[in-house]
């Protein structure tokens, strides 16, 4: 198989794990398709993260109804991105890295960037809020652009359909509006 083939040929688990096992400081890490024997585990992590139901654009979505990959070290759950495939678009829906600035959330954003590409996916997108700094140049760093803004969104989530989003984010800063950003996908 050549190259151009190799990158369109199905994923399975272990084709992400072997494009994609990234090692984070010096720690390997290997990104799996969410199985249903990782559930639990997921679930756990994804409920200390506060990210079980997320709320956007007006809509509340339990994470876990929707495909994931994970990222695992040994048998330590180090990350977790969901996402949902809609079409020909492909929503980010969650990004979580256990710890911080060691690849892991490059790692899962290259494995949806990937599973989107070989759904015919031609659009990827997320939204953040007006708080997330962090991820708002992550994300324009790797190539991502702002499509919209949503002033008060987060406000009215927070009063209709998810009491407990905070009142402050990150830096303290008032959590009010979303951001949404997409990233064009060319097919192979
Ligand atoms: C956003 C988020 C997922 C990013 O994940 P992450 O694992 O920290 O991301 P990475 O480590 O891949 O990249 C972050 C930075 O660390 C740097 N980095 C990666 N590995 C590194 C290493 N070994 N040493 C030093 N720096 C490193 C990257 O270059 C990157 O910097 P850059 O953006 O300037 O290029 C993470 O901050 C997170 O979980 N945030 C909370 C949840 C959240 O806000 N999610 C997004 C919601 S929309």
């Amino acid at each position: 198989m050549d190259g151009a083939a190799a990158d369109r040929r199905p994923l399975t688990a272990r084709t992400i794990a072997q494009q994609l096992l990234c090692r984070c400081e010096t720690v390997e890490v290997e990104l799996v398709e969410t199985r249903p024997e990782h559930r639990r585990t997921v679930e756990a992590f994804l409920r200390d993260h506060n990210a079980l139901r997320v709320a956007r654009r007006s809509a509340l979505v339990a994470t876990l109804d929707h495909p994931s990959v994970s990222a695992w070290s040994g048998h330590e759950l180090v990350g977790v991105a969901t996402y949902v495939v809609d079409g020909d678009c492909c929503e980010l829906l969650t990004l979580h890295a256990a710890t911080r600035s060691t690849g892991i959330g490059s790692a899962l954003l290259a494995a949806v960037t990937h599973i989107a590409r070989d759904a015919g996916c031609t659009r990827l997108w997320v939204v953040t809020t007006n708080d997330n700094i962090e991820a708002l140049r992550f994300y324009q760093r790797r190539g991502f652009r702002l499509t919209l803004i949503r002033p008060g969104a987060v406000d009215r989530s927070r009063a209709e359909l998810k009491p407990e989003i905070p009142e402050s984010g990150a830096f303290d800063i008032p959590l009010r509006d979303e951001l949404e950003l997409e990233m064009r996908l060319v097919q192979g």
